[in-house]
């Protein structure tokens, strides 16, 4: 679920950073019809929540006539959306603010504001900080941004940081920007109730609520109908979802939601992210099974392999419950892929337990994961409870092992699909050629191969694996 891995410096990337600081551009925002001559420029930063937001945020500011642009140097309002999830983010955030303070200087009157979970954080902090910042905009809070855009604009400051037990914007219809125009994410819930010790979201995000699953039914009936072909539910724990019907009191769960979607139309695919191992149930996975068009992918974060970390960790299961669930996901669903977040140098790690981290990579068999070094966060449990005492060059290293192991990993997961042909939905050109397309599989994995002319994104086509990497698949179209 999440984009950066700023640790892995002279290592081969394994984590598409390619989004970090995506800047938005007009998609469907370019045809607003009633938006007005002022523009605004937004950058993000962190996980595919706050993606999401991004384009919660521009459907709220269209609605106040103003336009998106890619342009910087032309926005009347420069926003960033942030991420506090480890210290480095924040300094990319900082490091930013340092760009948006010059154009600022060369343009006087232009708006500087920061959203999301960085906002949330510091709160007033932001403003004593950063002098140039006008606006401080937490992300239960962006229904308000045309009010604190107006009160910036008469020369106060704008913040408003109030966290909301209730917010989940399930009226407001995203504006889809910078779109591919088949592959579309839907925020499902917000907020997380878990307490891991090392995290900051529950902070900066406030307490779990799910969406009206009427309202995220009907998103998904709109995507598909503009032509989209899959989307992503999102959520911290989507597992977790539930939401009561008003009208009957019956109650939906995360298994019904996603069948609900499912049969929206056999064509539209289904992803969800992400999913807490303590909450997935056999539901949700014979859900899976059932429906060809639920990706028979699970994000499944474990952090740590060795039970008494886990325990500090606060994630309520064992090493030997983890691997029992992997064991389910494989015997309901033999083809089904499973990923992972994992964190290196927890407090008090040792290397026998760190071992043990790198022993569950080989027996849940990831196809890939986010890997990164403890970073001790202001507030979290962990900052109040334990000594971050796991020396920098010994979380450097542990990661280091643990990437390499995952790369390894990852190609033989991957060797294992030579020859194999897969359904294919076509997201748009390659990266590196405009000869080839580029798509996903059911298991998540990006495949390339040369176009057919009658093929179109968004249309499903078979494709023969040819030869692999560790992070794609080459291959070509078959009848
Ligand atoms: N809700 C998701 C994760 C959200 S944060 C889940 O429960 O899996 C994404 C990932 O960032 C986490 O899974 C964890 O691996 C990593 N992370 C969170 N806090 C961190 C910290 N303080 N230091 C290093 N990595 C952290
Ligand atoms: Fe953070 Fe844990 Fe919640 Fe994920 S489940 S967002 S890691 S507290
Ligand atoms: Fe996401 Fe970063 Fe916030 S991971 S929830 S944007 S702290």
């Amino acid at each position: 679920m999440y984009n950066d891995n700023p640790t892995l410096e002279g290592l081969k990337k394994e984590i598409d950073e390619s989004k970090q600081g995506e800047v938005f551009f007009q998609g469907e925002a370019a045809n607003t019809a009633d938006a007005g001559n002022k523009h605004f420029y937004i950058e993000s930063y962190g996980c595919q929540m706050n993606f999401s937001d991004s384009e919660i945020v521009a459907s709220i500011l269209a609605e106040s006539g103003y336009r998106p642009t890619r342009n910087m140097e032309e926005s009347d309002l420069i926003l960033i959306n942030t991420c506090s999830i480890r210290e480095k983010a924040e300094e990319t955030v900082r490091k930013r603010l340092r760009i948006f303070d010059k154009v600022k200087e060369s343009r006087p009157g232009t708006l500087v504001g920061v959203l999301g979970c960085m906002a949330e954080r510091l709160k007033s902090k932001f403003l004593e900080q950063e002098k140039l910042v006008d606006l401080v905009v937490g992300p239960d809070a962006y229904r308000d941004l045309p009010a604190l855009i107006s009160t910036a604009e008469e020369g106060d400051k704008g913040i408003n940081v109030f966290l909301s037990r209730e917010e989940t914007y399930a009226d407001i219809s995203p504006l889809r920007l910078d779109s591919n125009g088949v592959t579309a994410f839907i925020s499902i819930m917000r907020g997380c109730d878990n307490m891991c010790s090392f995290c900051v979201v529950p902070f900066t995000r406030g307490r779990e609520r799910s969406r009206n699953a009427f309202s995220i039914v009907a998103e998904a009936t709109d995507l598909y109908e503009k032509g989209y072909r899959e989307v992503t539910l999102l959520g911290q724990n989507v597992d977790s979802y539930k939401w009561e019907n008003p009208e009957t009191g019956a109650p939906v769960t995360f298994a019904q939601l996603l069948e609900m979607v499912a049969q929206v139309h056999p064509d539209l695919r289904v992803r969800f992210s992400t999913s807490h191992p303590k909450d997935i149930t056999d539901e949700v996975l014979y859900t899976m099974a059932r429906n060809e068009n639920i990706c028979k992918y699970i994000h499944l974060p474990v952090q740590s392999g060795n039970s008494r970390v886990l325990d500090l960790m606060n994630r309520t299961y064992s090493r030997e419950w983890y691997m029992d669930k992997v064991r389910r996901i494989y015997e309901i669903m033999p083809d089904c892929a499973i990923s992972s977040d994992i964190i290196a140098g927890f407090c008090t790690e040792t290397e026998e337990e760190h071992a043990e981290t790198l022993s569950m990579i080989e027996f849940a068999q990831y196809s890939m994961s986010y890997m990164f070094m403890y970073s001790e966060r202001p507030g979290t449990l962990a900052e109040r409870k334990f000594e971050d005492d796991i020396p920098e060059e010994i979380k450097k290293r542990r990661l280091q092992e643990i990437v390499r192991l995952q790369t390894a990993t990852s190609l033989q997961h991957n060797q294992k699909d030579i020859g194999k042909t897969f359904k294919v939905l076509i997201e748009g050109d390659s990266k590196k050629s405009d000869q080839d397309f580029k798509g996903r599989n059911t298991q998540n994995k990006m495949l390339v191969f040369p176009k057919k002319s009658d093929l179109q994104p968004g249309d499903y086509c078979y494709v023969k694996v040819n030869e692999v990497t560790s992070a794609t698949l080459i291959g070509e179209i078959v009848d």
